[in-house]
């Protein structure tokens, strides 16, 4: 028998519970051995099925020999950072979906597991169920990875295709998202772009093989975006989504950033709705590959873990592949990157062209939404100075 022990009993911590038990012949039949749910560490005790299980103090779980495994699903840095340490010193494996924890300590974690010779997995930590981390550090090992983009934050998908779909108010489209365990502790780093930057942070860690660190990359998220432009885009045949990108830049640049784009309706993304993430990996050798699946919620996000355990368990001695070099220079300005740009100002087309030159005009009705020629983040800035703008969004593609 494996014994297993979980920090945190929130959604995830309950849904990796439920996984262990309702699948416990599966698991058992693939490793050759049962799992059991040994410990459980929690502030504060609470009734119900894991009451038995449960401790407050971690020195219990690092002093228990037999607990080979720590699924870290406290969340946040302070507590998370130090348990983890421990249990790798303790020289156990740890698996955790806690994406501001890797992305800000991950490649000095992932040292330290080296060290001791133990893994630190982390797949649940983007696209929550998707396989992605290790599809693209095993499966497309052979390619050199040039670009990553995609949807990466369920609680603002969902959010976008509730109001879109029918309507609703951005605060109780929050709610419902909240209720479903989408939504982190604090939503606002779901809604402004702060999770799904974490999690292009992790994606491009591990694609370009340099750190990323949170701090730099610019993220803009869903708080501001107006039903206005949502319809203008529509009309226009484009979707507007949320996105994460990190591209590899000439020598050993890199950039990456979070913002909502115009999406034209043919391209995939466009019809990723609800809490489904979608992320696009292009390979200098495969082209662009597409991961789709449920990005956030108990049963996904614990199925993620959980086959993260199994891999700890059955990785001999351990997953060499996975990490990143504590490097952070090289990182760049996104504004950089050339794209087609959405504005809508207030003002007339003659405002507009006099600033842009030749533009695709959406609408005109006192305010005008339109299209720019292909131009640097930088320059459309520049030339939209004179303008009263109310909104600019990059153009997927
Ligand atoms: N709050 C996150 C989301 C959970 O909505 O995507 C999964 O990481």
């Amino acid at each position: 028998m494996i014994q297993i022990a979980i920090l945190g009993l929130g959604t995830v911590g309950t849904g990796v519970a439920k996984v262990v038990a309702e699948n416990a012949s599966q698991i058992e039949r693939k490793l050759g051995e049962s799992l059991q749910l040994k410990t459980v560490l929690v502030r504060h005790f609470k009734d119900g099925p894991y009451r038995q299980l449960m401790t407050d103090d971690f020195s219990r779980i690092e002093e228990d020999d037999a607990v080979r495994v720590v699924v870290e699903t406290i969340g946040g840095v302070e507590a998370a950072y130090e348990y983890t340490k421990r249990a790798l010193n303790a020289g156990k494996h740890v698996v955790t979906a806690n994406k501001q924890l890797v992305a800000e300590k991950g490649c000095e974690l992932l040292a330290l597991a080296k060290k001791r010779g133990v893994n630190y997995l982390f797949e649940a930590s983007v696209g929550g169920g998707i396989p992605v981390l290790h599809p693209l550090t095993q499966c497309m090992a052979a390619n050199r990875i040039d670009e990553i983009y995609g949807i990466l934050n369920g609680t603002s998908n969902y959010i976008l295709t509730r109001m879109v779909r029918s309507g609703a108010f951005f605060t109780d489209a929050l709610r419902e998202a909240q209720t479903r365990g989408y939504a982190e502790a604090d939503p606002t780093a779901d809604v402004d772009g702060i999770d799904a930057g974490r999690k292009i942070c992790i994606l491009a860690d591990l694609a370009f093989g340099r750190q990323v660190d949170p701090a730099e990359v610019p993220m803009e998220g869903i708080r501001h975006l107006s039903l206005r432009d949502v319809r203008i885009a529509q009309r226009a045949g484009y979707r507007i989504k949320l996105l994460g990108r990190a591209v590899r830049l000439p020598g050993s640049g890199r950039t990456a950033y979070v913002a909502p784009h115009l999406i034209p309706e043919e391209h995939p993304l466009a019809n990723v709705e609800d809490v489904f993430n979608a992320v696009v990996v292009r390979g200098n050798a495969t082209g662009e590959v597409m991961f789709y699946g449920r990005g956030a919620g108990e049963m996904p996000t614990a199925s993620a873990c959980v086959a993260d355990v199994m891999e700890c368990l059955q990785a001999s001695p351990r997953r060499e592949e996975i990490g990143w070099e504590p490097d952070v220079q090289g990182f760049e300005d996104p504004r950089a990157l050339r794209s087609r740009y959405y504005f809508r100002i207030e003002g007339s087309l003659t405002d507009a062209a006099s600033a842009f030159g030749q533009v695709e005009v959406l609408s005109e009705d006192g305010e005008t939404a339109f299209l720019t020629e292909t131009l640097s983040g930088r320059e459309a800035e520049e030339r939209a100075g004179s303008l009263q703008v109310l909104s600019r969004m990059r153009v997927l593609g």
